[in-house]
């Protein structure tokens, strides 16, 4: 196939302040281009959606990896790798790379994570000191209904703020709970937190800085809970439920209804996600890459 030349690309944006559709453009022969027509539509958008993608899991690597390099998948259960079905199965070339979100299970055991389950608001592992910059999701089998994922722009949530809020919080840091995953299920080897100021996980800016767009965002990670080390647990509490109702109000977000075919492209720097629950007796099968970042500040 030959590559997409940047001048059939055309970007489309799809929420007031965060989402675009990035048209006329096959991922699996992009060019330099294409790719640098892209970089700047993201910076733009923060959430990219690219519509009728037909990509093998090396399709999904390469595309993945000219935005940095590849976090590793932690743990595998071998048997994902070697199911028979091909929606099941992740190519062995990109297994160390590529994960599986998924409701499907294989003889009583998940083939992937999240289950059907609603996952909260959060930014993917801000619980690590180097959270990743970027999620790309690939939709191979998608539920009629439910299961959808909304965006939300933490540009828009700061700039939104009083300057009486947005002076109290530069300056001030939130540790990032690491206890339990996106749909609330308690991570191996860590206890249930009862008190947040006993919260294990990283800990970051409140505001940060975009390495790329220069640009100042609120950087929440996930509620459940966070504190905020520089204030008393009552204050920090108040703080965080006050800054979470701003950030996910409606008009800062935009939610994507999935098709199989779609990539979607978010930028885990400046931009909270969520998804919806859905019916188990419906599957629902993604491959996904996640890519390095670097310290917040
Ligand atoms: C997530 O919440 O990280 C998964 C998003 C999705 O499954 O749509």
């Amino acid at each position: 196939m030959s590559a997409t030349a940047t001048t059939t690309i055309r970007v489309r944006p799809l929420g007031a302040v965060i989402g675009a559709d990035i048209e006329g453009v096959d991922l699996a022969a992009l060019d330099d281009d294409g790719f640098a027509r892209i970089a700047r539509a993201w910076a733009d958008h923060l959430v990219l959606r690219f519509r009728g993608q037909k990509l093998t899991d090396v399709d999904l690597m390469q595309f993945s990896r000219r935005l940095g390099a590849l976090d590793r998948v932690p743990i595998r259960a071998a048997g994902v790798v070697m199911a028979a079905d091909p929606r099941l199965a992740i190519a062995p070339e990109a297994a160390e790379f590529v994960s599986v979100i998924s409701n499907v299970k294989i003889d009583g055991k998940a083939i992937g994570g999240l289950g059907n389950y609603e996952s909260h608001w959060h930014t993917d592992m801000s619980y690590n000191d180097i959270p990743p910059m970027a999620s790309a999701l690939y939709g191979i089998e998608v539920p009629p209904t439910g299961g959808n994922t909304s965006f939300a722009s933490m540009y828009a949530a700061y700039d939104a703020l009083d300057s009486e809020t947005g002076a109290r919080i530069d300056g001030l840091t939130c540790i990032h709970d690491a206890s339990r995953n996106s749909v609330g299920e308690l991570r191996r080897g860590f206890a249930e937190i009862a008190d947040p100021q006993q919260t294990v996980g990283a800990r970051h800016p409140l505001v940060r800085t975009h390495p790329v767009t220069g640009r100042k965002c609120l950087f929440l990670g996930r509620r459940r809970s966070a504190y905020i080390p520089e204030l008393p647990l009552a204050e920090s509490e108040a703080l965080l439920d006050m800054l979470w109702a701003e950030a996910t109000r409606p008009e800062f977000c935009w939610t994507q209804v999935w098709q199989p075919g779609d990539l979607m492209l978010w930028d885990n720097r400046c931009a909270l996600h969520r998804r919806d629950d859905f019916d188990d007796r419906h599957q629902r099968i993604m491959h996904r890459t996640q890519i390095c970042g670097d310290r917040p500040y």
